[in-house]
């Protein structure tokens, strides 16, 4: 059995881009509080950062290098890569069902051997906590083996949490299909008053999902401590009713003021620098548009959006993913569309999300509505137009929308038009008539600086959480 003084905790993300970003705040959180983090990557993901921070480039560096120098950084962060089951050519998107399959049944061996070898009571510094992602579905059971602390990460509002937990429930309700169409309310889930069916998670786009969701959440329910990137305040009654159940710890925003700043970027893609672009623009005159890492965007949507971007008049920067059609496609845009924009218009394949959205030039961001996205704009605050996709993006966008109304809505109906895409731009991008948003976006971003403080909320529980886990440990 592994039990040493020193805390060490074992902390690994899902390998997707949205769960890799906050997780590294968490563990460098961590680390600040005295823990020894060991940090896991999949060979693919690392292999992905590698490439995108060749070493000619003068982007930040890439996570091993930072983590592997904790000397320099004062923090003792180790960084190791696992295989995740899969040769590095094998197609990952989030619509291949094996790669799913694979994180649902094949990846834990993987873990389980790590964990294994790493907690042995002669490693120096043995591990004894495993901190994972809530989408895996086998931590309880590592965790269980070799009698260490699971600490189950949630990267999502507890919102998601509410609605996945009990998705018997919703089930059982016949609310188990496709939501686009319905109007219906959904009022019986603890600690969510109301929600719109349309704006219930697409967790059914397919069966695997299902499953991993289901699974999910059956093992989350035996995690020691779960902790969230929310807040509080921003989600009271979900929260309070999770905690009639759970030791569920709310204290995001996992990433500090100061996020733009963070020297090691783990981007999966190479970064485009837009600051030249941005700093020759005025102030607020920016639209930032992305959809996020990984959900898949159709093409009359695209043609749509284009359309409307260049009807709307206003500057913008788009990160158009190379891989957003769910295929290598080169000619998305209508013919001589990038010449018609070029005096307003960067459309670039990735980009440094939070340097560009902390650039003073940038005045609105339309997003998929991906949690980390919504997070970071409202740190920078910056009022959004909500276009969401799939999984959490339906239910974040409710509380952008309807709950804190730090954003609008873009798609009434399922597809969009260009004429609903200029006016809703017009509509964000005119300071008088986004007033109320923009003030709400301060509000809220307050609320983020007050938690953070000393006695805010997140701090305190974050604080609690470690002193928990450090007793746990003992
Ligand atoms: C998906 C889900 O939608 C999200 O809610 C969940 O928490 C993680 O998985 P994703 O599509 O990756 O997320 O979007 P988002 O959560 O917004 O995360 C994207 C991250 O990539 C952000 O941290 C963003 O700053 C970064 N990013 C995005 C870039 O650095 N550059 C870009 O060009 C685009």
């Amino acid at each position: 059995m592994a039990k040493k003084l020193h805390p060490h905790a074992l902390v690994i993300p899902c390998p997707y881009q949205g769960h890799i970003n906050p997780t590294i705040h968490l563990a460098l959180k961590l680390a600040s509080k005295g823990f020894i983090i060991t940090f896991i990557n999949t060979q693919f993901i690392h292999s992905q950062i590698t490439k995108a921070h060749s070493p000619s480039s003068s982007e930040p560096s890439g996570l091993e290098n930072i983590f592997s120098k904790p000397c320099e950084s004062g923090l003792d962060i180790r960084y190791l890569t696992i295989s995740d089951g899969f040769p590095l050519e094998f197609d990952r998107n989030m619509n291949s069902l094996p790669f799913l399959e694979g994180l649902i049944n094949g990846f834990s061996n993987y873990v389980d051997k790590l964990v294994g070898d790493l907690a042995k009571e002669d490693c120096v510094d043995p591990i004894n906590c495993l901190i994972a992602d809530t989408f895996f579905v086998w931590p309880s059971i590592i965790a269980k083996k070799y009698e260490i602390v699971h600490v189950s990460f949630f990267t999502e509002p507890a919102l998601v949490f509410a609605l996945y937990y009990h998705l018997d429930l919703l089930e059982e309700n016949g609310h188990s299909g496709s939501h686009e169409n319905r109007k219906d309310i959904v009022d019986y889930i603890p600690g969510v008053k109301s929600i719109k069916s349309s704006d219930l998670p697409s967790l059914y786009q397919n069966s695997v999902v299902h499953q991993l969701i289901y699974k999910a959440f059956q093992d989350v329910r035996k995690a020691d401590i779960i902790i969230a990137n929310t807040v509080q305040e921003l989600e009271p009654e979900t929260i309070t009713s999770i905690q009639e159940k759970h030791k569920f710890y709310a204290i995001g925003p996992i990433v500090s003021a100061n996020f733009t700043e963070l020297t090691i970027s783990s981007s999966l893609w190479s970064e485009h620098d837009c600051t030249q672009w941005l700093d020759a623009k005025p102030r607020g005159s920016v639209l930032y548009v992305s959809f996020g890492s990984v959900a898949l965007v159709n093409k009359e949507d695209i043609l749509e959006l284009a359309h409307g971007l260049m009807l709307s008049e206003v500057n913008f920067i788009w990160v158009l993913r190379f891989n957003v059609l769910g295929q290598d496609e080169n000619d998305i845009l209508p013919v001589g569309y990038k010449e018609k924009v070029k005096d307003r218009g960067l459309i670039v394949p990735w980009c440094n999300q939070p340097r560009v959205i902390s650039h003073s030039a940038v005045g609105g961001f339309l997003s998929h509505c991906g949690w980390n996205s919504v997070v970071e704009s409202i740190w920078c605050g910056v009022p959004l137009i909500c276009s969401p996709l799939v999984t959490d993006q339906l239910a974040n966008r409710k509380l952008v929308v309807y709950d804190w109304k730090v954003g609008i809505n873009l798609r009434d109906e399922e597809s969009i038009t260009r004429e609903e895409v200029r006016s809703k731009i017009k509509y964000l991008m005119n300071e008088e008539t986004s007033n109320n948003l923009r003030k709400n976006v301060a509000q809220v971003k307050e609320t983020f600086h007050n938690t953070l403080a000393t006695n805010g909320s997140s701090n305190v529980y974050f604080n609690k959480f470690v002193e928990e886990l450090k007793i746990k440990i003992s």
